[in-house]
């Protein structure tokens, strides 16, 4: 028992903690728009205290009505007003009530869109180790796919603020007539508030425990029936298989919300008969009062509708209020990853690229590895690239070569050493003046569901709307071609998303990143293994004119192909994160060590 009384303060207790989040998200509310939410919430103030002016004029109709029933013939002379004056409220509480729900949809609308876009503009600001890291992905998700949920709960403080006043107001008359009346309520109340919220807890922290879950699920529906995974699921006969493991990890969770939903239903319904008691102990006080002609028709209509109204309205405020707390603690989420703060940022007065790059990169005992990993990537690196020097990079999968890219690009720092540029130290210069000079194809580069013009815009966005260069950039990667077979040309849709766009093999999509990085103005070139889906003979068409096309410029390739890399000036081989030997292809294959050995294996299958 104790431990579920524990369990039910800590529970309280978050959900409280959870209220924090409130005030930013309603700073984020009122400039999203400020004219609405200023409407929105004095409309709201004025519809609340629509309930206890009609009240107060039917105690008036009904006075009126049984005294002329008692004197037949008499009637008196301010009933009509009355009635018109009801009417009149009525009427205005229906069109405030519209007004409020036109006010409530247009700000959803702006909420949505700005939270949406602060979204964006956040998760550009994060580092690449943030994306790589799974905890972190399932927040991001979380708030993604909540954040726009969360208009329900700015409903429910707007509606908050109108129940409040609503109550204070009609609760204001049965306190005057009777303070214990008023209290008796309360008390009758408040269990079903707390049970209430408590059971909606659960749900919450069931649907918080159920995110990794709902993305397994939505993996196998990927898998099951996705395009890139059909291949395969149809000749490894993977359908059945798939189907079942779908089949019982949702029906574990249908198990769980069944069990919650069983709850609900009988604690809940207990709980409302207790609030029903408390209202009709005072409905019958009030009743007893008339019998014995202390109160008029008139008044003990209008304190039973006090009494109804103060009775309905304290529910539905503990419960708008539970709801609120509970969609607080969604917003956890959303400010968890507001809070998520980059490491690698620029530093204050931070310095502009070099332009021309006069000395290069160096490494200086570079270690590196993974955040939240053991095992060290790169250890002690040395390394060096002059300005127009093309070198290459050569060893097994897993030996470093994509990470050495991405601590030279910075999208990391490294563990311990230092990367200089110009022989200053590459967190001294604006991070985005950096990347500006570097022009990087990753391994696993994006194939954009885009149009072919900015597939290959997007590797030097201002110069989207200049066809020229766009088509330049693609003659030099070979992507020409592919342009020319599109009767819409640049203007093709890509990939398989959007209607009317085509797909292309991998070697098709490389020759459009490739455009990319050629298409940057940039004085760095990282082509990472950029022609792994490409034939030899197409390898050799994109690679013929590299050296021409990397002139002037620094440029690293990662390549399995010696064809290719003994075009470049310089061949570094890395083995478990250290270069283990270095020099022109020639030199290295007269040495005889371990590039000689793997050109040899490479040269023995085309003999
Ligand atoms: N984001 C990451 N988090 C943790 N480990 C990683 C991450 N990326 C790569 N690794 C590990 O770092 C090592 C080097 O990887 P990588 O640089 O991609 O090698 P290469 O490009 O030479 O094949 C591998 O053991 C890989 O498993
Ligand atoms: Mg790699």
């Amino acid at each position: 028992m104790n431990s579920v009384l524990d369990a039910q303060v800590r529970a309280w207790r978050e959900r409280m903690r959870a209220l924090k989040n409130l005030p930013p998200v309603l700073v984020l509310l009122w400039n999203s728009g400020r004219l609405l939410v200023t409407a929105a919430v004095s409309l709201r103030i004025v519809s609340a205290l629509i309930p206890v002016s009609m009240l107060w004029v039917s105690r008036f109709i009904i006075d009126d009505a049984v005294s002329a029933v008692r004197h037949p013939g008499y009637i008196p002379d301010d009933i009509w007003w009355l009635v018109a004056a009801e009417f009149l409220l009525g009427a205005a509480g229906s069109v405030l009530g519209r007004t409020i729900d036109y006010c409530d949809a247009r700000l959803a609308d702006e909420f949505s869109r700005s939270v949406s876009l602060r979204i964006m503009e956040h998760a550009a600001t994060l580092d690449l180790a943030s994306f790589e890291d799974p905890s972190f992905y399932d927040v991001l998700e979380r708030a993604r796919v909540q954040a726009t949920d969360r208009i329900a709960m700015l409903h429910a403080l707007g509606t908050l603020v109108e129940q409040g006043i609503t109550l204070v107001s009609l609760s204001a008359a049965v306190i005057l007539f009777s303070p214990l009346l008023f209290a008796l309520l309360v008390f009758c109340v408040a269990p079903a508030f707390l049970g209430e919220s408590h059971l909606a807890f659960l749900g919450y922290s069931l649907a918080h425990s159920l995110t990794p879950v709902r993305r397994e699920l939505d993996y196998l529906r990927v898998l099951a029936t996705g395009k890139e995974s059909a291949k395969e699921v149809k000749v490894f006969g993977l359908a059945g298989y798939l189907r079942d493991q779908f089949a019982s990890i949702t029906g574990g969770v249908i198990r769980r919300n069944r069990s919650l939903a069983r709850k609900r239903l009988w604690v809940g319904s207990l709980l409302a008969i207790l609030g029903s008691l408390g209202y009709y102990g005072g409905y019958t006080f009030l009743v007893v009062r008339t019998l014995q002609g202390r109160l008029s028709v008139g008044e003990l209509t209008f304190l039973a509708g006090a009494l109804a109204g103060s009775n309905r309205q304290l529910q539905l405020l503990f419960s708008t209020f539970a709801s609120i707390a509970d969609q607080a603690l969604f917003l956890t989420d959303l400010m968890q990853f507001f809070a998520v703060r980059p490491r690698i940022r620029c530093v204050p007065r931070a310095l502009p690229a070099p332009r021309p790059i006069r000395d290069g990169f160096e490494f200086r005992q570079v270690s590196f590895w993974y955040p939240q990993t053991e095992r060290l990537v790169l250890s002690d690196l040395d390394f060096r690239i002059a300005p127009g020097e093309r070198v290459a990079l050569v060893g097994e999968n897993g030996q470093g070569k994509t990470t050495f890219v991405k601590l030279l690009a910075r999208l990391y720092d490294p563990t311990s050493g230092q990367i200089l540029l110009d022989g200053v130290d590459l967190r001294e210069y604006h991070l985005e003046d950096l990347h500006r000079q570097i022009g990087v194809i990753f391994q696993d580069f994006m194939r954009y569901d885009l149009p072919a013009r900015e597939n290959i815009g997007v590797g030097q966005i201002e110069q989207l709307h200049d066809p020229r260069a766009l088509l330049r950039a693609a003659s030099k990667s070979r992507a020409l071609e592919i342009v020319h077979r599109f009767p819409d040309g640049l203007h093709q849709m890509l990939g398989r998303r959007f209607e009317g766009g085509v797909d292309l093999s991998g070697g098709e999509w490389q020759k459009f990143a490739l455009a990319r990085a050629y298409l940057r103005d940039a004085q760095v070139l990282i082509l990472d293994e950029p022609t792994a889906s490409l034939d030899a003979l197409a390898e050799y068409e994109v690679f013929r004119r590299f050296t021409e096309l990397t002139e002037g410029r620094m440029a690293i390739l990662i390549s399995h192909r010696f064809s290719t890399v003994r075009m470049c000036d310089r061949i570094v081989v890395l083995e478990a994160g250290r270069i283990r030997e270095e020099g022109t292809h020639r030199q290295l294959v007269a040495r005889g060590g371990r590039y000689a050995a793997m050109f040899e294996l490479q040269a023995s299958n085309y003999r």
